[in-house]
């Protein structure tokens, strides 16, 4: 999916568990493992035997990049058994498509006579399935009766949908179409929270502006105020671009697509780029106000050294976007000062025209750089300051999408 220049497609980045049961739908499949795979997904595909006869395992297995699962055990005389559970337990989601007639009455009746069935036996994550069978089949009453018990067990159904089915009738049972199913994913794997559907661009970590090859300046800003409020919103819904600087953090949550930068310019032109198709702008980066006006192309040797560097100011990442902002969209920044905090952080959310401004002092304990707490004021036009005690940087996190859903 594309929105201008700029992707949206969530990175989903779980671990699935693909079930391809016997029926002509199976060819789909490879389509589902190639959306899967772009999408961040690690795929483990387990086929039923019947399945064999409609797409190659060696098809799923070269796009999934790995091997494909037929057996409980292998029948090459290894005496290796595929594992179930542990298969079942790897999975985020377990997705069955196509779904059969047959292998759907197996699993309402709880019989496991193959991998595929013994892996949704064995499952505790949620399962998805998309019936694919003839007309006939699909309306008849077993079928319905069923899917009624998989659904009080909690299993969910992609489709079928309604077109010309592979006997040449024309009706309900199709399986959905690949994307469909992708697209069903990645609102059961993303969530639906108070900000589901909104875009959320969030820039966190430090900046480095090269001196030399080796050197920077750079800023002790560690990036965990600004995961933090990446992975909440990502919880709450949000489709999240997340703009890091050079930091040690990684994520593990769908619905965060990372684009990793070094200096203020690179972050900039990320930011900028991803801004307009966004809801809410969260700056909450220790952007480097200033960088050196020629950095060198080799190594400055001390001998030579000049003791003096010539610097120039950075652009105001934070103040470009607020001036270019599109109609409706909410602007947050950061502030860290040492003195007169309520003074500088009320005229710095004036002069960068900001709908609400986070103000960090370092003269509170356990607030700022590098610790896992951080005590803040909220500013917004109009209102009055809303001083939060000190608090996980998750409880902030909290705190301030709290302020912004009540402000959207
Ligand atoms: N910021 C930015 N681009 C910069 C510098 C800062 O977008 N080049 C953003 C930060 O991400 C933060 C906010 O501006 O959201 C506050 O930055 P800060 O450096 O505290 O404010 P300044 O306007 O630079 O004011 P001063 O340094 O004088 O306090």
């Amino acid at each position: 999916m594309e929105r201008g220049n700029v992707p949206v497609s969530t990175v989903l980045n779980r671990n699935i568990l693909l079930g391809v049961s016997g029926g002509i739908a199976a060819y789909k499949a490879a389509f589902i493992v190639r959306e899967l795979v772009k999408a961040g997904c690690q795929v483990q595909v387990v086929m039923t035997p019947a399945a064999h006869d409609f797409v190659t395992p060696l098809t799923l297995a070269t796009l999934s990049k790995r091997p494909v699962l037929t057996d409980l055990f292998e029948r090459d005389g290894s005496g290796k058994w595929n594992d179930h559970v542990h298969l079942a337990r790897w999975a985020d989601l377990m997705l069955i498509a196509p779904a059969t007639a047959n292998t759907i009455a197996k699993m309402a009746q709880g019989i496991c006579d193959n991998l595929l069935l013994a892996c949704y036996q064995s499952s505790t994550c949620p399962v998805v399935i998309a019936p694919a069978m003839d007309l006939e089949m699909w309306k008849e009453v077993t079928t319905s009766t069923n899917i009624e018990r998989l659904h009080a067990r909690g299993v969910g159904t992609i489709g079928p949908g309604s077109g010309e089915l592979a006997s040449g009738l024309n009706g309900e049972g199709r399986m959905s179409e690949p994307e469909e199913i992708l697209e069903h994913l990645r609102t059961l794997l993303v969530g639906k929270g108070p900000l589901q559907g909104r875009r959320v661009l969030i820039s966190a970590g430090p900046t480095q502006e090269a001196i030399d090859p080796v050197r920077y300046i750079g800023n002790r800003s560690t990036g965990k105020m600004g995961f933090a409020l990446a992975e909440e919103a990502a919880l709450r819904g949000a489709h999240v671009q997340l703009v890091a600087g050079p930091v040690q953090l990684t994520l593990d949550r769908p619905g965060i697509v990372r684009t990793d930068v070094g200096t203020a310019e690179e972050m900039a032109s990320a930011c900028k780029a991803l801004a307009k198709d966004c809801d809410v702008v969260i700056m909450s980066a220790a952007v480097a106000d200033m960088r050196p006006k020629r950095p060198a192309k080799d190594k400055i040797k001390k001998a030579t050294a000049d003791l003096v560097l010539d610097l120039e100011p950075t652009e105001d990442i934070l103040s470009s976007l607020s001036a270019s902002r599109p109609a409706g969209q909410l602007v947050v920044g950061f502030a860290l000062e040492t003195t007169d905090e309520l003074a500088h952080g009320t005229a710095k959310l004036q002069r960068k025209k900001l709908d609400l401004l986070v103000l960090n002092s370092l003269q509170d304990t356990g607030a700022g750089f590098g610790h896992d707490t951080n005590k803040v004021t909220l500013l917004a036009p109009g209102k009055d300051p809303q001083e939060l005690p000190l608090m996980s940087k998750v409880e902030v996190a909290r705190a301030i999408l709290d302020r912004i859903e009540a402000q959207l």
